[in-house]
């Protein structure tokens, strides 16, 4: 490895202003480079150097600002990896690819789409060359983390400053080979261009660049105006792979491995006192059965043969903690916690109190948990989607007995989170499984796995008084009691070494007061909070502490101005301080109609918020009038400084709209006896199509800054202007949510056995290959299909017919394989996902998807897709009411219905067009 110094005249970029900035190049054949951040001083020394530039100039102009207005979580974040910022990895390769790796997660948020634009445009490629993978876990990199909607504000600055190097040495090794004047050469379309129409491609001079020690051109990232791809609408850059069923999720992954399944205490915290594997062990396909730290783990040669030795086992449960405890018994614990009193009121003040209640809640990615692993006797290999891969790698090492450098954790794709995955228990399940069974294994968690013994968004109530005198709101306390957050996933880590003092407060408290802030003049305004620890486990969801504190202060807004007369949205723009957060709260009223006449029990709702940097408005539409009350119309203005891609910006800001008609309508986890009661979608109640607005606008504000979060951004307010609106139109004024919730019976969380059918060899005909398969009959067709004969598109979304991400056709028909025996397969034609491509000739309703741009996490989209050929099949111009019957049986959790219906609708006209 080379070290080199960029040349004087390089203008050094924000953040990189006070050292001298040195690329390392990597001993490579073609440009393969990272940076260091070199200033002479030891590494702890420099975290704090960076305070200023990261928050230089971000402090909002409002009264009384809250420590989130001058230093938020996501700030930190930041500031914790500042010592190696520039340790990323960007390659040339001689083919022409410009390709990053990097440290984070794809969970569906589109980071590796946004970074890829960022690189692309910087260093002047297309973004068809472009790709960005994600790297294993780097020991180099301990404050790794995928979370707080930090991602694009880390990266943005270094991945610019990168590529603007490597872009400079390009330019001067074709300088060279030409003789030309580098000043005069540019880069476009992933080559260097001279004035008279010469290129070279970026692979042909790689080599070249490699060598290049000095640079002698500008090494600094390009002008705010000279940039053509950020800032344009994009498309994902995996949205081929998500339409065709070749984007690998973690047991999509061709790494040899026997499936298993872990037999869990059906009470939360409960543990295995004794059992008897005597009968498990005489099924077919069975190779392994071993107890682990959370239960019995049966490995089998199919899921489904593991799930049949699962049904026979013997298992005497010792109680979990809470085994007589229901949630109303916590509910009460907290109830009773002890917190600082509100501000009293007092003469000539209208006082106003409110108490907000929210359960817990699964976060329920489409995918469950899952991980592969492979322990050998001095190493190992992990394949687990994580958010916090170093931790989990060390957690990992532990809990196998070897060193943190024998063990390599991979980081494939995964199918949504939403927080699930900042905690890793599948990862050093496997690892504990492979290392006693010795061989590979690829660890599934079933749905009722990850409803019934997974993690939770923490319970709470939030109690807010404010007092008002004449038109002015004087005060303002709001006091959170929650169930204790766990945030044993690296945050903690990463605070400490970003300078955050949570050695005297909880970590909670750290994250609280980080993240959450009141945007309005309301005087005194306090924001508490009191955790109790309960043995529920809990894990941040989507928005953390802002979910409950800041939807909860929305509602609060309403109802100050409703006591004294005032309009929502006017009373909001007169108390709003922060002329941006002014700025979208008019625009959607604007694009919203605010104000408009509507019928009796239809109304409009409004919530704004201000956070991540970011500023979001929402106005929503709600009728009340149907059995359940309906979101019919959402409307969002959003300022995040910068939009990097905003397509996939819009997909953040409507995903989180059913997030917010789940949690606030629909969806909570309840305790009946230290167990949790929902087991799969069918109970747990997450929106669907049919409960979904058919539009969902999304109005983005002009750049005027360096980018902000946006993945988190949108759920409190849109959460906050549902409440709004069912209240405006109703008349109530709830204050337990989900609202009135439907309360279905608990459904089998997984088939019953197949019983002791002997096994046959069965034709199976899947995307016209037909395989004698040896199998007993009433086995599911998905786990022959998947696990067999490696048709890994249809995905295992619940097992149990519920959540149609295992949808594919049979004779032509939508047809569900987990609950279709391979015997009713038999002499069928099944396609899948895989066989829906003619001759590679995209089907419309492919293409229309990679069109609107529907897919986030991917996971449930080869089963929406089969569901939707099968609509325009049977009905070649299905109306909002159609899509809503035909598509209400997919679960898609990152809310990409807006985007399915308008994907449909295109495909349909494609196709009804010839
Ligand atoms: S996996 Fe859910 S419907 Fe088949
Ligand atoms: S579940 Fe992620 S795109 Fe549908």
């Amino acid at each position: 490895m080379g070290i080199i110094e960029n040349s004087s005249d390089v203008a050094p970029t924000k953040g990189v202003s006070r050292r001298r900035f040195l690329g390392a190049v990597v001993a490579a054949p073609t440009l393969t480079a990272v940076a260091i951040l070199h200033d002479g001083a030891p590494a702890k020394a420099g975290l704090f150097d960076g305070l200023d530039d990261v928050l230089g100039g971000l402090v909002p102009d409002i009264g009384l600002p809250d420590v989130s207005d001058v230093v938020d979580l996501g700030d930190l974040l930041i500031l914790a990896e500042y010592p190696y910022r520039y340790n990323l990895l960007i390659e040339v390769t001689t083919d022409n690819t410009v390709r990053l790796e990097l440290p984070r997660l794809e969970k569906g948020q589109g980071i590796t789409t946004a970074c890829a634009v960022i690189l692309a445009d910087e260093i002047g490629a297309r973004l068809d060359d472009t790709v960005v993978d994600l790297s294993d876990a780097r020991l180099d990199r301990p404050f790794t983390i995928t979370g707080s909607s930090h991602n694009v504000r880390a990266f943005w600055e270094p991945i610019r400053t990168l590529a603007a190097g490597l872009r400079a040495r390009l330019v001067t090794a074709a300088a060279n080979v030409w003789g030309a004047d580098p000043f005069s050469l540019t880069t476009a379309d992933t080559h260097v261009v001279h004035p008279d129409g010469r290129t070279l491609t970026f692979g042909e001079l790689s080599a070249a660049a490699a060598q290049i020690v000095q640079v002698s051109t500008n090494a600094a990232p390009k002008g705010d105006d000279e940039y053509q791809i950020i800032g344009t609408r994009r498309g994902r850059v995996d949205a081929l792979d998500i339409v065709t069923g070749a984007a690998d999720y973690a047991l999509d992954l061709p790494i040899a491995g026997s499936p298993a399944i872990i037999a869990r205490s059906p009470d939360i915290g409960g543990t295995v006192a004794s059992f008897d594997d005597t009968a498990a062990l005489a099924m077919p396909g069975v190779i392994a059965i071993t107890e682990v730290p959370s239960g019995i783990a049966v490995v089998a040669r199919t899921f489904h043969e593991a799930f049949e030795a699962k049904a026979r086992l013997d298992i005497t449960w010792n109680p979990g903690p809470l085994a007589s405890t229901s949630d109303a018994d916590l509910r009460q614990t907290l109830k009773q916690a002890p917190s600082v009193p509100v501000t009293p009121g007092g003469l000539f003040t209208k006082v106003i109190d409110a108490e907000f209640e929210y359960p817990y809640l699964s976060h329920s990615p489409m995918e469950v948990m899952s991980a592969v692993a492979d322990v050998r006797a001095d190493s190992a290999e992990v394949w687990f989607a994580s958010q916090s891969p170093v931790i989990a790698l060390q957690s990992i090492a532990a809990a196998i007995g070897m060193s943190q450098t024998s063990v390599t954790l991979h980081v494939p794709r995964s199918g949504g989170s939403f927080g699930r995955r900042l905690f890793f228990e599948p990862a050093v399940e496997a690892a504990q499984i492979s290392q006693a069974v010795g061989q590979p294994v690829k660890l599934m968690w079933t749905r009722n796995d990850d409803l019934r013994s997974g993690r939770f968004r923490p319970m709470s109530i939030n109690r807010i008084r404010a007092r008002v005198s004449r038109g002015k709101v004087l005060s303002f306390d709001h006091r959170m009691k929650a169930a204790e957050t766990d945030f044993r996933h690296g945050f903690g880590e990463a605070l400490t070494a970003a300078g955050s003092d949570v050695g005297a407060v909880a970590i909670g408290q750290s994250i609280f007061h980080t993240t959450v802030s009141v945007p309005y003049d309301f005087g005194v305004t306090t924001q508490l909070l009191t955790e109790v620890e309960l043995p529920v486990p809990t894990s941040s969801w989507r928005s953390i502490y802002s979910g409950h504190v800041v939807t909860s202060n929305e509602i609060m807004v309403d109802r100050i101005a409703a006591s004294i007369g005032r309009d929502p949205v006017e009373f909001r723009r007169d108390k709003l301080s922060d002329e941006r957060a002014i700025a979208v709260l008019d625009r959607a009223a604007a694009e919203a109609d605010w104000g408009k006449p509507m019928p009796a029990g239809v109304a409009q709702g409004v919530g704004v918020h201000v956070e991540y940097r970011s500023f979001a408005a929402y106005v929503v539409e709600i009728d009340t009038n149907g059995v359940e009350p309906r979101v019919t119309k959402v409307t969002v203005a959003v300022d995040v400084g910068r939009a990097i891609n905003p397509s996939g910006l819009e997909a953040q800001l409507q995903g989180v709209v059913s997030d917010a008609i789940t949690a606030m309508l629909r969806a909570g986890n309840r305790l009946d006896d230290g167990r949790i009661r929902e087991g799969s979608y069918g109970d747990f109640l997450w929106a669907r199509m049919k409960h979904a607005p058919v539009t969902v606008d999304v109005h983005i504000m002009e750049p005027n800054d360096e980018p902000g979060g946006a993945g988190e951004l949108g759920f409190p307010t849109c959460a906050a202007a549902i409440v709004n609106a069912y209240s405006r139109a109703t008349g109530e004024q709830p204050t337990v949510f989900p609202i009135g919730r439907p309360d279905p019976d608990p459904l089998p969380a997984t088939l019953p056995p197949s019983g002791d059918a002997p096994s046959s060899i069965v034709p199976v005909t899947v995307n016209g290959t037909t395989t004698d398969v040896e199998t007993q009959e009433g086995a599911p067709a998905l786990y022959l299909m998947r696990d067999v004969l490696g048709v890994t598109g249809p995905k295992y979304g619940c097992g149990v017919g519920v959540c149609g991400a295992c949808t594919s056709h049979k004779d032509g028909e939508a047809f569900r394989p987990c609950v279709t025996s391979v015997g009713d397969c038999a002499g069928s034609d099944i396609t899948t996902i895989e066989g829906l491509a003619a001759e590679g000739e995209l089907h419309p309703v492919q293409q229309a998807w990679i069109d609107e741009d529907v897919a986030q996490c991917g996971f449930c989209q080869p089963g929406q897709i089969m569901t939707a050929v099968a609509l325009i099949a049977a009905n070649p111009d299905p109306s909002d009411a159609d899509i809503d019957a035909a598509m209400s049986d997919n679960v898609c959790r990152c809310g990409t219905y807006p985007r399915i219906r308008k994907a449909i609708k295109r495909a349909a006209a494609a196709m009804n067009a010839g």
